[in-house]
């Protein structure tokens, strides 16, 4: 609705809903007309039958009485099933529709096939080894020969412009799809032969687009760990900086959160969702932009509680100023790594890492 108002479109919607309405009386007028036709027909045929049945009779004597009213009536009696089959044969048909419907999902081939043993994992640390992918339906690699390792227990930052293929190797590294070419291994074993929910345990991801469920606060935890006590939720929202914000609504943990989370500003609905990915306290934890729409100062305490932490961090992220820490970061530009280092060494290379601070400085002077 917002987007209609802002986008001057309300007209155009209002036509839109009018034109569904219309097709949708046009379908159930059909569908509620459907083999009408041949009910009428046979109850025109049944009411006609008894009639027809006295005129033989009466042009043809030597019936007697008794054997027309049995005829008749025995006759009448058969209307009633013959009705009936007639509509099992209409909803026959409507329920193979419905059939076909489900069926047709069902024998979808899965995209990726999952691991059922449980693998052993070295430690916490992520790879991938020449990695090139191609989105299906595309014709440019989104990456193309990456390689890049991320020791557990430490902090890397990837960097690059929009399109670069940043969250792509996210999406890769928490195997939302499988590399067209090469590897990505966590622990050492090949994504493909960790098990989903093994994987879903170890790895946190909080993507770029914010997505709450709608219903409370204490629904949108509970679902990432359903197991949770009313400390670890508060504990998880401290470390995401939103337990403040919580704790001052009249109905704290249970207020709701709509679908798109209308009831919290753009930065707390980043930072709940932050809070719940840390409650699952993952041993990988990959940030895509999770603080970007936040005021540098509570970015840079949300960074410290979670640069903080023991895990092995992978944060991607447009302000530079937040990944000056990280024991290493990568530079993509078209999909390619173009540089690696510590800030530091690369500030002092200057190359494409020190062109993006420029860019970054100049954009926040003027
Ligand atoms: N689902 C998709 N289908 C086809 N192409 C896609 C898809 N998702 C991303 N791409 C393309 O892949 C490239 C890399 O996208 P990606 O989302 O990884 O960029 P990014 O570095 O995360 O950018 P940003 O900083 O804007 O978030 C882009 O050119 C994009 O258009
Ligand atoms: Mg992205």
């Amino acid at each position: 609705m917002r987007l209609a108002a802002t986008l001057g479109a309300q007209e155009r919607v209002y036509d839109g809903f009018e034109k569904t309405s219309r097709s949708l009386i046009r379908l159930e007028l059909e569908s509620q007309l459907a083999g009408l036709w041949r009910m009428a027909l046979t109850q025109i045929i049944f009411g006609v039958m008894p009639a027809l049945i006295y005129l033989v009779a009466g042009l043809r004597p030597g019936i007697t009485i008794g054997t027309l009213i049995a005829f008749s009536t025995l006759q009448t009696q058969i209307f009633r099933p013959i009705t009936d089959l007639l509509n099992v044969g209409a909803q026959w048909v409507a329920s193979m529709a419905l059939f076909s419907r489900i069926f047709e999902y069902l024998d979808l081939e899965p995209e990726l096939t999952e691991a059922t043993e449980p693998a052993q994992l070295a430690d916490a640390s992520l790879t991938l080894q020449h990695v090139s992918y191609r989105y299906p339906g595309t014709d440019t690699d989104a990456l193309s020969d990456v390689s890049l390792t991320i020791p557990a227990h430490t902090t890397t930052a990837l960097v690059g412009h929009t399109g670069s293929g940043k969250s792509t190797v996210a999406a890769l590294l928490a195997r939302l799809a499988d590399p067209t070419e090469g590897s990505v291994t966590l622990g050492g074993v090949d994504l493909r032969d960790v098990p989903a929910e093994q994987r879903a345990e170890v790895i946190g991801v909080v993507s770029q687009e914010t997505y709450l469920i709608h219903g409370t606060v204490r629904e949108n935890l509970l679902f990432a760990q359903p197991g949770a006590s009313e400390g670890e939720m508060w504990a998880a929202l401290h470390a995401a900086r939103v337990d403040e914000v919580i704790a001052a609504l009249p109905e704290g943990l249970d207020t709701v959160v709509g679908s798109r989370g209308y009831r919290f500003s753009g930065g707390e609905q980043q930072r709940l969702s932050l809070a719940r990915t840390l409650l699952r306290r993952p041993r990988v934890l990959i940030l895509d932009e999770a603080t970007s729409a936040l005021d540098n100062e509570t970015e840079r305490a949300i960074q410290e509680t979670v640069i903080g932490a023991d895990a092995t961090r992978l944060v991607i992220a447009h302000r530079l100023s937040t990944i000056r820490d990280a024991d290493q970061v990568v530079v993509l530009d078209a999909g390619r790594v173009v540089e690696r280092g510590t800030h530091a060494e690369l500030l002092a290379r200057g190359g494409a890492y020190a062109a993006l601070l420029r860019a970054a400085s100049a954009a926040d002077a003027s």
